[in-house]
């Protein structure tokens, strides 16, 4: 919404949401959310046509177009807990703007949401109206966290689906003249609703499949002498097969692939096609096999024992340049890490104490698991050092100062392939990278 704002100077947009805190924040010097450039965006239309508040209901009624952007997290309770995307806030969206709003409005599908939402929000907005007439369009984001603005600027595609119907088509135009404003008109596709809604999904598990397809692959390659990396290359110089999203590492997170494969996954249980359900459904358990394959090579090296042993872990944010942490992988090593009874101290540059906490022990508390300020500071008298995040910082520590710093043997474990491996060996280091012979 910032984007569109920055490049419509003349569209009015307001972002809404009940949560008055994340509003002041949004409103403040310091952002929600750790994003490159996003800043720049924000601030370069705040207060002229972007606009933050609590106030939903007004920003209802003044809408012309409503990009309904609420979480749709997996389903933890009832038919389909753990699998199914639970729907309620979209549900309460709808009732509120079919009770708020007037006149006609198009209403935009912009959260990630199993197919044929569109359907149940054109039935609740239609049957609850006041007065209003609506569209209902569908349109995916597909900007990935860290480089958002970027993506944002320079989208591969923008996808907007709408009722094939005189109406449903000039709904359609309106929302594809506003992105019209800065890209490229063939790069703008239009669908029905239903293609629109299930592309985001299958989207998100083409992707995460390519990631677990060549963690698969990593561990073969570590018991044959294979290097994933040169493998990675190899294959993806096939113009079929392409280069990007083939590094291995301790397994994918985030927000949204995991829930998005649950979530196709049980749509095809529910549409009665068992079979296509389990092979999606196995992209997420090799990314769980995964992780714990990581924490269990910890285990291992370190003598089998890693109760009593401090081991640190530099990254907890699931990628670079971000400070989510939803599903990242290091919350499953540090929970499997603290199980055998290690001490382990994380340091992340943007991930804030409150958060790791909350994420590795929710409200239980862990005097074995530290949190602190420095790389440096973290590995100081370490038995052993996993770097989990990508974070270019971890790239050209001094390790050799890090080394000296540990216990001996030092041990490194490097889940994302992005250190100077040969250069820790001569240091001395005893290091495994993933799906490497080292
Ligand atoms: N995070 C991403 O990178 C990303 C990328 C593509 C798609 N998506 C999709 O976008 C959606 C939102 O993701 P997110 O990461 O921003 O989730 P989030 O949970 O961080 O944010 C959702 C917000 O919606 C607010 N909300 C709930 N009900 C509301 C209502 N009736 N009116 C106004 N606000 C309301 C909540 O208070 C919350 O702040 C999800 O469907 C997700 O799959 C996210």
């Amino acid at each position: 919404m910032a984007m569109i704002a920055a490049k419509c100077p003349d569209i009015r947009v307001t972002v809404t949401d009940p949560n008055a805190q994340r509003i002041a924040a949004w409103n403040s010097d310091t952002l929600p959310i750790y994003e490159p450039g996003l800043e720049e965006v924000v601030l370069s239309a705040r207060g002229r046509n972007l606009f933050f508040s609590t106030d939903v209901r007004g920003a209802i009624r003044e809408a012309d177009i409503i990009f309904v952007s609420v979480g749709t997290p997996t389903k933890t309770y009832g038919v389909g807990a753990g699998r199914a995307a639970d729907l309620k806030y979209i549900e309460a969206a709808a009732r509120m703007i079919a009770e708020v709003a007037e006149g006609p409005k198009i209403i935009v599908e912009k959260s990630t949401i199993p197919v044929r939402t569109a359907s149940a929000m054109l039935t609740i907005l239609r049957s609850n109206s006041k007065g209003g007439t609506f569209q209902v369009l569908s349109n995916p984001e597909f900007l990935a966290e860290g480089t958002a603005v970027e993506d944002l600027e320079d989208p591969d595609r923008v996808l907007i689906g709408g009722e094939q119907t005189p109406e449903g088509l000039e709904a359609i135009e309106k929302v594809v003249s506003i992105y019209a404003r800065w890209v490229p008109r063939e790069k703008i596709l239009t669908t029905n609703l239903w293609s629109s809604e299930l592309s985001k999904l299958v989207a998100n598990a083409f992707l995460a499949q390519r990631i677990s397809s060549i963690n698969s692959i990593s561990a073969l390659c570590e018991v044959t002498g294979a290097d994933v990396d040169e493998v990675g290359r190899a294959i993806g110089l096939d113009s079929r097969i392409g280069p990007k999203f083939l590094k291995a590492s301790v397994g994918f997170g985030g927000s949204c692939f995991q829930k998005d494969i649950l979530n196709l996954s049980y749509l095809c249980q529910h549409f009665g096609l068992p079979e296509v359900a389990s092979y999606w459904e196995s992209v997420v358990k090799i990314n769980d096999w995964q992780k714990s394959r990581f924490s269990g090579r910890i285990v291992r090296d370190l003598f089998n024992t890693v109760s009593g042993k401090h081991i640190a872990i530099l990254g907890f944010a699931f990628k670079k340049d971000t400070n989510d942490t939803r599903e990242t992988a290091a919350i499953a090593v540090c929970r499997d890490l603290l199980a055998e009874g290690a001490r382990v101290v994380v340091y992340d540059p943007q991930v804030p104490e409150s958060q790791i906490r909350s994420d590795v022990l929710g409200s239980q508390e862990n005097p074995n698991l530290v949190i602190s300020k420095s790389a440096l500071e973290a590995c100081k008298e370490a038995h052993g050092v996993a770097v989990l995040t990508e974070w270019d910082e971890f790239k050209d520590l001094d390790y050799q100062k890090i080394y000296d710093g540990m216990l001996k043997p030092a041990f490194l474990f490097d889940g994302r392939n992005i250190l100077p491996h040969a250069k820790l060996k001569q240091i001395g280091f005893r290091l495994f990278a993933i799906g490497k012979h080292v």
